[in-house]
């Protein structure tokens, strides 16, 4: 077979009828537990201003430095988003969001840029479902966003996770935290790898989330931020854990968890799989208080997460769990001849008037092929026109399943068939 001239970018992918299905399936769980938590759908465009990302996210970290989706047109340099909750704050901030009065709870379901090296349950372009809620402090309000993120795994099925847990405090505790990092590793710098040695000086933390063999004994002897919590974020933390303790979310206490981005303060947390193999993340998220601030807003506190659907998908396949079943196809409509077929065009839509799902040939084909298309197609029925029929004004109805066959009129067909829930 010759090769396909265009084909898509690496590490972005077409998702196909019955891999969409599965979406659907997975969207639907989604917008019911959003629905349920009452989080209102929000959708910002795919292209933000650069400087909104780098600001929200942090010139550091990888996802700004290295991974962006960016181009200049005009005067404006625009940028493939990497992530949702820097737009959703820039949205909260742009509307006045906080004129609607109370605390606003947003969750959204889209497409993110990220220019890493493609693997398994890593892309350029993945697909996100995440959730903010914006205007509480209240540690209430975190254990509510754990709850919302834990409730869709739960749905589906998956619930051999695990989440971690970690308080990345205010910015005074990071301070001090940073501080005796530096103090901590500069002595061994020697035993750190080149990645981690720039970020001794720039950015300690991230130290910690490297994934360099050699790094890994020193980050294991290295101080931990618990111990450098202010009594303010010490109490926010003990508080959230009251609540999933309340909640029956297990959580596994992870004092070196730090994330990819920098807009975190307080609560941080990471829902991993052990079936996702590297890339065990399934979601996370935290605490965000100074990022609306930031972004131009007033000092609102904040707290969300965001999954990757993909990564979602490899787990309910690990796990076997079935997802979307296919759409059954009620009805086809085999014809001979060319009146039959402009009757079939005319009358499907009164069969799909009644929610039925109508199929028929566009080809000219002869009965025998079409009667294998409605086979392949795991028709329900065939309804069968020629010339003959159309005189008649009696239509061979044939069930797929029985292999049994009735003349009716369109009328009385159109009466027989119900349609299947799916
Ligand atoms: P994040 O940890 O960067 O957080 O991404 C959240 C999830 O998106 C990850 O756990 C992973 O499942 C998925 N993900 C990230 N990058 C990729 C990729 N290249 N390919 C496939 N899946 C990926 C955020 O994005 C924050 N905005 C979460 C948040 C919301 N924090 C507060 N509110």
């Amino acid at each position: 077979m010759a090769q396909a001239q265009f084909t898509t970018h690496h590490g972005m992918v077409d998702i196909l009828p019955d891999e969409a299905r599965k979406w659907q399936h997975i969207e639907s769980v989604i917008r019911q537990t959003a629905r349920e938590f009452h989080f209102g759908e929000i959708r910002t465009p795919v292209l933000e201003q650069t400087g909104l990302i780098a600001r929200g996210v942090g010139e550091l970290t990888d996802i700004v430095s290295k991974e962006m989706f960016a181009f200049q047109r005009g005067d404006d340099q625009y940028v493939l988003r990497p992530e949702g909750t820097a737009p959703v704050a820039r949205s909260f901030v742009q509307h006045r969001l906080e004129q609607r009065g109370g605390v606003q709870k947003l969750f959204y379901i889209g497409p993110m840029f990220r220019a890493e090296r493609p693997q398994k349950g890593r892309q350029r372009q993945f697909h996100q479902f995440g959730a903010e809620m914006l205007g509480s402090a209240d540690p209430m309000a975190d254990a509510e966003i754990i709850a919302f993120m834990a409730t869709v795994y739960r749905k589906l099925g998956i619930t051999n996770t695990v989440l971690k847990i970690n308080s990345v405090g205010d910015p005074a505790s990071r301070k001090a935290y940073k501080e005796a990092l530096q103090n901590f590793f500069e002595p061994h710098q020697c035993h750190l790898s080149n990645v981690s040695k720039t970020r001794l000086t720039q950015n300690p933390m991230r130290i910690l989330d490297s994934k360099e063999e050699e790094d890994q004994p020193l980050i294991e002897d290295a101080p931990v931020i618990t111990d450098y919590l202010s009594e303010e974020s010490l109490a926010h933390y003990t508080a959230v854990k009251r609540h999933l303790d309340a909640l029956g979310i297990a959580y596994q206490e992870t004092p070196r968890l730090v994330r990819g981005l920098d807009y975190y303060t307080r609560t941080a947390f990471e829902l991993t799989s052990p079936d996702l193999g590297a890339q065990d993340a399934l979601g996370g998220g935290g605490r965000y208080d100074l990022l609306i601030e930031e972004v131009g807003g007033q000092p609102t506190p904040a707290v969300g997460f965001a999954s990757g659907m993909e990564r979602l998908l490899i787990a309910c396949e690990a796990l076997g769990i079935p997802l979307g079943e296919a759409s059954q196809l009620d009805v086809y409509m085999v014809t001979r001849g060319e009146e039959a077929r402009n009757w079939a065009l005319q009358h499907a839509p009164l069969l799909r008037e009644k929610g039925l799902s109508v199929a028929m040939d566009y080809a000219g084909r002869s009965i025998k092929a079409q009667m294998k298309e409605a086979n392949r197609e795991q028709a329900r029925f065939a309804v069968i026109a020629g010339d003959s029929e159309l005189e008649s004004g009696l239509f061979t109805l044939r069930d797929m399943a029985e292999s049994t066959e009735t003349a009716l009129s369109f009328d009385e067909i159109r009466t027989k068939i119900t349609p299947t829930l799916n």
